[in-house]
């Protein structure tokens, strides 16, 4: 049987961010971060709790994908995006991110879970792999000229 102290144990030792932020106005305020969040971010609960995570942008505000996030916000419903995000150091990392509404028995909106993955890697990578394909088109078209 699962109980609430094992629960919160399992969250503790997650290899991905976990938060859980509440409304309040336009701003979803941060009331939890577990270990993993502040590995990621560099920056510990007590600097950052009752923030909005917004600050983890910079000044990159204009990411195609907050727009999705806040119309999932608005609408209560669930989401999952890829942010540019920067650690406290100012170092860039990419961020996937899932957010969940958790409703109460009332159907009352509470609170949302956040869950942070690090998916730099895969994002450069993937950057990688379309730099090479427009390389190889290039020289596709290079040898067909040649060949003229
Ligand atoms: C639970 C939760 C976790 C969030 N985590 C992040 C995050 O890790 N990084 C980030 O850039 N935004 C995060 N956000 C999104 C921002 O808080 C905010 O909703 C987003 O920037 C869009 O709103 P804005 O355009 O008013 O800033 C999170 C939001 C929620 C509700």
């Amino acid at each position: 049987m699962i109980t609430a102290k094992l629960l919160q144990l399992m969250v503790e030792h997650s290899n991905d961010g976990i938060v859980v932020a509440e409304q309040e106005g336009n701003d979803s305020i941060l009331i939890y971060v577990n270990p993993a969040f502040e590995r990621l971010t560099g920056y510990y609960a007590d600097d950052i709790l009752y923030q909005d995570c917004r600050f983890l942008q910079g000044e990159n505000h204009d990411q195609e994908a907050l727009a999705s996030i806040r119309d999932a916000i608005r609408e209560g419903r669930p989401c999952r995006q890829v942010l540019r995000n920067y650690r406290k150091d100012g170092s860039l990392f990419w961020n996937e991110l899932s957010i969940s509404p958790v409703y109460n028995e009332a159907d009352q909106l509470t609170y949302y879970i956040g869950i942070q993955r690090d998916v730099t890697a895969q994002v450069c990578a993937e950057e990688k792999v379309r730099e090479l394909e427009a390389e190889v088109a290039r020289l596709r078209r290079q040898l067909g000229q040649d060949e003229r």
